[in-house]
């Protein structure tokens, strides 16, 4: 298994994608972080073997997840495809653990990591079918703009890690961080935009929790989907 093993990036960038949280860890979030250890969550110190975890099973990596529940609706209608979701946040993905025992899922994994720093050290090449992005943190100031996920560094070590034919998924309600993923994908010479502009929303993508919140303030929502070449 070849590695992208990159371990410069990420220190290079130095710069969290997410908003530092703090406060107390309910008993309820401990207990179920505990009882789905070794089983429905991954180590984040170990490396990716999606044959171990998954068999011959197509893996999509769903990056910033939240609460997760478009992460179980996809699963629940996508039997055939296996999900890794990432959340840097725990109460998150105390809930999509929740989730996953509710609709008895079996083709969801957890990791409660930096999606950024794992696909740098963790994540063998050539192994992913498709990654999904949606609703990435917008960092709307200008003096943070450079803490959005989607950044020509971020975006090679993806396709890295994605088969030939995968594709990368990424929506967005705030229309700035849209054409600067545009800009970013469409100057990426291993993908292939699959239209000639944003997507049109396909409909087995659920409606996130953060998308609702954005058609609830008016915003507009846009779909890119690129294909590796
Ligand atoms: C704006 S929320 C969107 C959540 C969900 N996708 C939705 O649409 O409702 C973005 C999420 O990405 C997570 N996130 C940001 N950077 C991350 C990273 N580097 N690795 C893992 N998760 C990250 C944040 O913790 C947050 O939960």
């Amino acid at each position: 298994m070849s590695f992208t093993n990159s371990p410069k990036q990420d220190q290079k960038r130095g710069i969290r994608t997410f908003h530092a949280r703090q406060g107390r860890i309910s008993p309820l979030t401990a207990k179920t972080i505990t009882s789905h250890q070794g089983s429905f969550i991954l180590d984040p110190q170990a490396p990716f073997d999606p044959i171990a975890t998954f068999g011959a099973t197509p893996v999509i990596f769903d990056i910033g997840c939240g609460f997760g529940e478009a992460t179980t609706a996809m699963a629940a209608a996508q039997p055939e495809i296996a999900i890794v979701a990432f959340d840097v946040h725990v109460r998150g993905i105390a809930r999509l653990l929740q989730e996953i025992d509710h609709g008895n899922l079996t083709n969801v994994r957890a990791l409660n990591t930096d999606a950024v720093s794992y696909l740098n050290h963790m994540v063998p090449n050539d192994c992913l079918d498709g990654v999904r992005i949606y609703f990435p943190d917008p960092w709307p100031k200008a003096r943070h703009n450079k803490r959005r996920l989607i950044q020509p560094d971020f975006v090679r070590l993806l396709v890295s890690a994605m088969k030939s034919g995968a594709t990368l998924h990424c929506a967005t309600d705030w229309q700035p961080y849209a054409e600067h993923m545009l800009k970013v994908l469409t100057n990426c010479s291993e993908l292939t935009n699959t239209v000639q502009d944003f997507a049109p929303r396909p409909q087995w993508r659920p409606v996130t929790r953060y998308e609702s919140a954005g058609i609830a303030k008016g915003h507009k929502i846009f779909d890119l989907i690129f294909r590796r070449t």
